[in-house]
């Protein structure tokens, strides 16, 4: 299993040290980037990738949770992420997931709560991660949706079935209760905001998740 914090649920003036404290724990960083339209809520944009790619050799996994990420990839990937995800609401993903896969860039693709496996199916063989929402979004800290454990466990099924290389992500409400649910579902990657940096020791936070999903 890998883990991955969300930063939104980080201090936000103190995010290098924030993720100095858990990096040694997980294996990925998740960068919640939301523009006041797609969500109502405004975070992070390339200038904040940019300022932490040089304090962590972690994986930057952006999920970008804006109207227009087509205007955003480049800016992105010269900031320095490592993985991209769009939502699947917008539209047809293949032309610009296409564009980040040619700009060296992971590609993901993100569907909400109430989207279908249906919606997202079409796309697998032009993905490198699925992102599952188990919560809508916008905020951090919303209780998990475990209804959305049948459309983990309908990719997981697809997915090994036919040998793709695509890794399933979970997002949203993600603590230790929950991680073994998810796990057994079929996650490769837990990501967990509250759940880590809410914690009053984060790293032991991730190893307690870690252990409780494996
Ligand atoms: C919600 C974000 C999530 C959020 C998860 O829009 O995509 O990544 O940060 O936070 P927790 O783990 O607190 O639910
Ligand atoms: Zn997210």
């Amino acid at each position: 299993m890998k883990i991955a914090p969300s930063i939104l649920a980080a201090d936000f003036a103190n995010l290098a040290s924030d993720i100095a404290r858990v990096a040694d724990d997980v294996e990925l960083f998740h960068v919640d980037c939301m523009d006041g339209h797609y969500v109502p809520n405004l975070t992070i944009g390339p200038p904040v990738v940019a300022a932490l790619r040089p304090h962590t050799d972690r994986f930057l996994d952006c999920h970008l949770m804006v109207d227009n990420p087509g205007r955003l990839v480049q800016a992105f990937a010269d900031a320095g992420a490592d993985g991209l995800t769009i939502h699947v609401e917008l539209g047809d993903p293949r032309p610009l997931l296409r564009e980040i896969g040619s700009l060296g860039v992971r590609r993901g693709l993100a569907f909400e709560p109430e989207t279908p496996f249906d919606a997202v199916e079409p796309f697998l063989g032009d993905i490198d991660l699925l992102l599952v929402m188990s919560v809508h979004t916008g905020y951090g800290g919303q209780p998990f949706i475990p209804e959305v454990l049948d459309k983990v466990r309908a990719a997981r099924k697809l997915i090994d079935a036919e040998g793709m290389a695509v890794e399933i992500e979970i997002d949203g409400g993600i603590k230790v209760d929950n991680a073994a649910l998810a796990a057994a579902a079929g996650v490769d990657i837990l990501v967990s905001g509250t759940g880590i940096f809410g914690a009053d020791d984060p790293a032991a936070a991730a190893r307690a998740i870690r252990a409780a999903a494996s």
